[in-house]
């Protein structure tokens, strides 16, 4: 049996808002996703079931609100300062290592600024700080040398840790696997990293 973890549905950095996708997001959701489709195929397995269309979208949020609240999968938007959707983040539930994975994309014209770098960073220290993971991993095929330089950058360790697969231009190819733990964030640079912020869940209201 896999762990239960607390993750928050919303996490602000300095120039992203990360959160759980509502409804109205599906309009965006399509639009930035179809406007990406030949970024995102080499890499992203999903995006055999692209295009979609807002009804199907609003569907597929129903179903990682779901996910979410039952602890199985914790989908986010990123969004930017103004609402925007920049790209998608979260984590996956795995157990071998028992932990969570953290998956990006960025939408293409905002490749380049540091931002997924900056989601990753928040979602490491939250996975580890207060979600109650002992690891974070981040995995990606052996030629996506920009995902790579994520967990690079970020402190994380190379490690075999055997046996997953990625999604590599159409193929399943043995994923390389990076692991961040406590020690990771008594390291440069996420020792003196900036601190999400993780707003605190309204109370519910009986009325
Ligand atoms: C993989 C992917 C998410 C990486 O996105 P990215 O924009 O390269 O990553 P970041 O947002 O962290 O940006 C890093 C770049 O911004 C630069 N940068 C600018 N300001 C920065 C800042 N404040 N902090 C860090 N980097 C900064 C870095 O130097 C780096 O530039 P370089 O690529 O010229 O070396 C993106 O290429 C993508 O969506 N690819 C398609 C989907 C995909 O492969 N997803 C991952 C599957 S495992």
């Amino acid at each position: 049996m896999t762990a239960s973890y607390r993750v928050p549905t919303r996490i602000e950095t300095e120039r992203l808002v990360l959160r759980t996708y509502v409804e109205a997001d599906a309009e965006q959701l399509v639009e930035v996703v179809t406007r990406n489709l030949e970024h995102l195929r080499p890499y992203m397995e999903w995006i055999q079931f692209e295009p979609q269309t807002v009804a199907d979208r609003r569907e597929w949020i129903a179903g990682e609100a779901e996910k979410f609240a039952a602890g199985t999968g914790f989908t986010m938007g990123m969004f930017d300062a103004d609402g925007v959707l920049v790209g998608g983040s979260g984590f996956h539930v795995r157990s071998d290592p028992d932990g969570l994975e953290i998956g990006y994309w960025i939408d293409a014209a905002h490749e380049g600024k540091g931002l997924v770098t900056e989601a990753a960073a928040a979602l490491t220290l939250v996975a580890l700080d207060t979600a109650g993971a002992a690891v974070v991993t981040i995995g990606h095929a052996p030629t996506n040398a920009r995902s790579s330089a994520v967990p690079r950058r970020l402190g994380y360790r190379q490690r075999d840790l055997g046996g997953k697969q990625c999604f590599d231009a159409g193929e399943m190819a043995p994923a390389v696997e990076w692991v961040a733990d406590a020690s990771t964030l008594t390291s440069e640079p996420l020792a003196s990293w900036p601190r999400p912020v993780v707003p605190a869940s309204p109370r519910p209201t009986s009325r």
